[in-house]
């Protein structure tokens, strides 16, 4: 399986789990060591009542990394993020985080580990009904005997990251399920934990809260960077969060991979389905979709050499860099042919006001409104305002009709 495209990712592995598995029964060692083991779910649970939840699953998720659970209900997603807390314990195989072996904690250290470590955040938020706002979000540190003061700032600092500020002393049930949500999350903030591990966090709210919750995580993300495996059994969800994402089926991970690779080359059947009516519009980036342009300019070339090398490669217009592709605009041949009537001046004056450009990470959808109002291919520029290629606007549509199962791939 691969781990390709972990942009901004340490690359370091954070959790390592190897042939894990989960037997729900009285049978469940008697299962794993005879034949039984590798019968179908519904068979196992007719012949023994045991219910096979997790099924020789192996991942690793690196540190910093947004990694997705996706599957129907039933898969066994719970069933994995609890056994990653030892929350309920496996019946065979290892789990190794920061390379210590979890499964051999002693109860001090695996209370440790829950505190310290890791936070989970729940689909029904768990709260306490009878704490207000601020006690539940600072919980976490009493329980590890944080001074008081120190609790509340934290806490305080922690509710005005998820946007709750003047909401500290309500008690939860004056709050609507998103705000709670935001709680819910604050609570797993406070303790600065590496990992978060969230169970289906959003599914129980409506439609637009959710896409909200869900971007709001997206920019905390990105300022904490923390190690988090979500789980979800939407794809949406899971497309648009996930660096990578792992899909599920009876206790078995059946494909694991990023986003795209999980739409373009689904592993079988069951992974087609899931993605079938997911739109490339929600999942392919600027980056996928972009090429290199025939014609650059370099910010150190005369008004004659810019007009010779946007003749020589029948172009009208070209997008001009600097050192280190640094992108500086928008040249067109009209502008630069007045420049060179003028007998004057920089190739600066022959730049189209407001060119347009993208990030690599923007989605086709999000590139509709640049490219409906665009004269000119859009120029990707990443974030230290390097030049990457050029988007057509033709092929933003032709990319977003395709046959999704064929020819995707360069
Ligand atoms: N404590 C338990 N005892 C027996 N069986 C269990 C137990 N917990 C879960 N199961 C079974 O294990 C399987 C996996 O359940 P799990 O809750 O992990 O699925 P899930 O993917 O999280 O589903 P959902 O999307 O509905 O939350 C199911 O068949 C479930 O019935
Ligand atoms: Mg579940």
């Amino acid at each position: 399986m691969k781990d390709n495209n972990l942009k901004n990712k340490s690359g370091e592995v954070c959790i390592e789990v190897q042939g894990l598995w989960k037997i729900f029964g009285k049978k469940a060692d008697e299962i794993l060591y005879s034949g039984l083991r590798s019968g179908s779910k519904d068979s196992i649970l007719e012949k023994t009542g045991c219910v096979m939840a997790v099924r020789d699953v192996s991942f690793n998720v690196h540190r910093g990394e947004f990694f997705v659970i996706m599957g129907l209900s039933g898969s066994g997603k719970s069933t994995l993020i609890r056994l990653l807390l030892r929350l309920i314990e496996t019946t065979a195989g290892t789990m190794h985080i920061n390379g210590q072996d979890i499964c051999r904690y002693n109860n001090d250290q695996l209370i440790n580990f829950r505190r310290h470590t890791t936070s989970m955040v729940f689909q029904h938020f768990g709260l306490f009904p009878h704490r207000s706002v601020i006690d539940n979000v600072a919980y976490g540190l009493k329980v590890r005997n944080v001074p008081k003061e120190e609790r509340y700032a934290k806490a305080q600092e922690a509710i005005e990251t998820v946007g709750l500020k003047g909401w500290e002393q309500y008690m939860p049930s004056a709050l609507s399920g998103g705000m709670q949500q935001r709680v819910g999350l604050a609570r797993a903030l406070t303790t600065e934990p590496e990992i978060l591990l969230m169970d289906e966090p959003f599914s129980g709210l409506d439609p637009l809260i959710r896409r909200e919750m869900q971007d709001e995580l997206i920019e905390l993300q990105d300022k904490v960077q923390k190690t988090i495996v979500f789980v979800t059994h939407d794809l949406h969800e899971a497309l648009k969060m996930g660096d990578r994402i792992a899909i599920m089926r009876d206790g078995e991970i059946i494909q694991i991979g990023v986003p795209e690779d999980v739409i373009s080359q689904p592993a079988d059947d069951y992974v087609r389905e899931f993605v079938q009516d997911a739109s490339p519009a929600k999942v392919f980036t600027a980056s996928r979709i972009m090429n290199q342009p025939d014609a650059l300019l370099y910010e150190w070339q005369g008004p004659k050499a810019a007009l010779h090398v946007l003749s020589t490669a029948k172009e009208e217009h070209a997008f001009m860099v600097g050192r280190n592709r640094q992108f500086l605009g928008l040249v067109t041949i009209k502008r630069l042919r007045d420049l060179i009537q003028r007998q004057g001046g920089s190739l600066k004056e022959a730049f189209e006001p407001n060119p347009p450009t993208t990030n690599p990470e923007t989605i086709l959808e999000d590139l509709f409104p640049l490219a409906a109002e665009a004269d000119y291919p859009i120029a990707v520029v990443d974030d230290q305002g390097r030049f990457m290629g050029e988007i057509q606007i033709g092929s933003i549509f032709e990319n977003m009709i395709q046959d999704k199962g064929a020819g995707t791939d360069e």
